[in-house]
This record gives C-alpha cells, structure tokens and sequence, in this order.
C-alpha cells in the first residue's frame, strides 16, 4: 500500500463486532475475564488497550517499521527509549534539539549515571569524533528545532551502523510523509505525535517506532512497567489526524515555501531558515533526504523588541508553543520552547531574542502572509 492509503487504513479495520468504520475508543481500565488465566488477550488497560494498538499499527505502517509504541507524550516516548540504556551508558545528542528533550537529559537522566555529549551534527564526523567505548546511543533531530538545520541520517547512520550504536531520530518537524528515518537507515524514530501526526492541537502524545526485536521486547515492558501510556481517546484523536496526514503536509509545505519566500524578500527581516530555500546551507541534503521542506520557518527580526512587537501585532496566527497543526502558530524560542537552555548556549546556536519561529498552517496562504505583513510592518 502506499502512503496515503496505509495513512487511511493501517490498524483501521472495521469492528469485528459492529462493524463500525472508525476504531471505536475502548474506554476502560480492565476486562472481564472468564476464569483462571481465561480472557480475550486483554487483562488490564495500562498493558493493552484497542484503541492504542490500532494508533500503534498506523504509526508503524506510516514510518515502515515493524514495531511501534505509543505514550503519552513525545517526552514519554523519548524518555522510554532512553530506558533502554543503563548507567554509565553515553549519547551522543546533536546539540540543537527540542529544549524539552535537552531539559530532560541534562536535568533529569544525567542523574541517572547516563552521560551525553552535544555536538554539531550538521558534519557527521563530529559524531564519530565524539564516539567513545562506552557509546550506546546517538540521538538525533533534523530538521532542528528552531533553526532549520539538518543532519544527514544515511550518513550517521552509516557511522552508527560501524561502530554497533543505535541511531535515534525525532522525526516530529518533517513527520513520515515528508520523511521516513528507518529507510535511510537508523534504529528507532520518536515523534511528538502532539504536532503534524495528530495535526488539531487538540491532543498531547508521543511514539517510538522501530524494527529491531529486542529493542521492541523491551520498550514493551518498559511502556506497561513505567506505565506513561497513552489514553484511548488521544490515541482515536491522533488517527483521526493521520487519515488527513497527506493532503495537509501538502499544504503545510505548499504554504510553507510561499510564506518562506515572502519573509525572505520583506525588508524588516534579517534572515531567513528554511531548508526549501535555495539559499538555505543545506538545501541539496534536504532535497535529498526530505520529500517536501514542511512548515517550519525561523526568521531574525533583530532584537526582543522586534520580535515582541511582530508576535502582539498577529491577529490570524496564534502566538502559542507547539507546531505542526491547522492554524498558524508563532511563537519566540528564546523564552518558550527554549528557555531551558542556558543562554551562552542559546546564542551559539543562534537562537538569538529577536529570533521568530512559525509553523505555517492550512489556511489561505494570502491571509497568513498579510496578517505577518501588517506585524512585520509594526517593526520601527
Ligand atoms: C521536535 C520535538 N520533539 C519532541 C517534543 C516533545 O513533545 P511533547 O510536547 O508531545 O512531549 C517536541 C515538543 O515541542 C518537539 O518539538
């Protein structure tokens, strides 16, 4: 099957016992059972649920995995994949992803006695210099978040392949239809499904997608023994939006290349990062590794002021964090998504104050740019 078709029909199958087309939300904590060790393979909700396995064989058919496990949030999905390592075991991170995810290594799995290091992984042999004995995991995201920058997958993953380290990729910003990490060679894709999977800003959830057997073994028991599952009614909300994945990552990218285009040729904006822009470092890898180039822009407006000024002047986009949804969001990294990562490191990354980044939406493209025109314009 292809894309849009698996989108639509992967774990979909009517109810065997209505007949109902959409997968109906098994909302409950328990199931009968019929004696001693007698049931229907459901015995409590943490450990299987319907209505989650059904978003799970939808995932795992979109990203062409064998395997996939849903939570309920992208930071439970990385964080249970991150419980595949054990004390003493080190990462190699690149050093320009989600705050959230840098947040929850540095703050949180550090103290665990698992090590990272953070590199720029826009040149594939800065991983391989940072492998050490003890390396077990590289994790990476590209596009970054916010800048725009990529990483080349087959390239690391040929380095990770090498030297025996699973490759982890977030896969959020492109989502599978644009991109799909497995293909090109690493060992487990994380999403925060609470962006383009689910797509309506109207559920939180997350998921790991892989195809290795043993990794899969215990990511199940990890999903039922930690227990940060996802609920049947976000799971029913993120098939909802995957049915719609296709025709809407067509527009996001259709709206994405005009918008990007528009702020690149206004004069209150300094820069642009885009990977679909010609002049983008990066564009014949995104051309190569991406089948579109999505709606996630960043542009310079060059101080906090500009910045505060375009995001209180938007009137049709919706300054709010997160992404990948119907309606345009604009939000400022620096002090949202960002804010956990210490300032020295937030500049040399580029994540400067007057930095803006917006997910363009579905909506007319003519009216997401003349609302940025009359915010741009409010910039002295
Ligand atoms: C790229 C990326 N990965 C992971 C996450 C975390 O996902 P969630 O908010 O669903 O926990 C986010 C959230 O913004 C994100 O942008």
């Amino acid at each position: 099957m292809k894309f849009s078709t698996k989108a639509i029909h992967a774990g979909q199958e009517p109810d065997p016992r209505t007949g109902a087309v959409s997968v109906p939300i098994y909302q409950t904590s328990t199931y009968a059972q019929e004696g001693i060790g007698k049931n229907k393979g459901f015995e409590y909700a943490r450990t299987q649920n319907p209505t989650r396995s059904a978003l799970e064989q939808n995932l795992a058919a979109l990203e062409n995995g064998r395997h996939c496990f849903a939570f309920a949030s992208g930071m439970a999905a990385t964080n249970a994949v991150m419980t595949l390592l054990k004390a003493g075991d080190h990462t190699i991170v690149n050093d320009n992803t989600y705050g959230g995810t840098f947040r929850l290594f540095d703050k949180v799995l550090k103290k665990y006695g698992l090590e990272f290091s953070y590199v720029d992984g826009r040149e594939p042999q800065n991983i391989e210099d940072a492998v050490r004995a003890e390396t077990r995991m590289i994790f990476i995201e590209t596009p970054t978040n916010p800048v725009m920058s990529l990483i080349d997958i087959q390239a690391v993953s040929e380095i990770s392949r090498r030297r025996g380290i699973r490759l982890v990729v977030d896969n959020t910003f492109m989502s599978p239809y644009f991109q799909r990490p497995l293909d090109l060679g690493a060992d487990i894709v994380v999403h925060s499904t609470t962006k383009y999977l689910n797509g309506h800003s109207d559920s939180i959830g997350g998921a790991a997608i892989l195809n290795d057997e043993e990794d899969a073994r215990t990511l199940a028991f990890i999903q039922n023994a930690a227990g940060a599952i996802i609920s049947p009614m976000d799971s029913w909300l993120i098939m909802r939006g995957t049915k719609t994945l296709a025709v809407r990552m067509k527009q996001h990218d259709e709206n994405g290349r005009i918008v990007a285009q528009f702020l690149t040729e206004h004069p209150r904006v300094q820069k642009v990062h885009y990977p679909g822009l010609k002049s983008h470092p990066q564009h014949e890898l995104a051309r190569r590794q991406m089948s579109g180039f999505g709606g996630m822009i960043s542009f310079e407006t060059g101080s906090l002021e500009n910045a505060s000024r375009v995001l209180e002047g938007v009137r049709l986009c919706t300054l709010g964090e997160s992404l990948g949804a119907v309606e345009t969001l604009i939000s400022h990294p620096a002090t949202m998504t960002h804010a956990s990562v210490p300032e020295m490191e937030r500049q040399r990354l580029g994540i400067t104050d007057g930095l803006v980044r917006i997910s363009v939406g579905i909506e007319d493209v003519e009216d997401i740019i003349s609302d940025l025109d009359q915010a741009l314009s409010k910039i002295e």
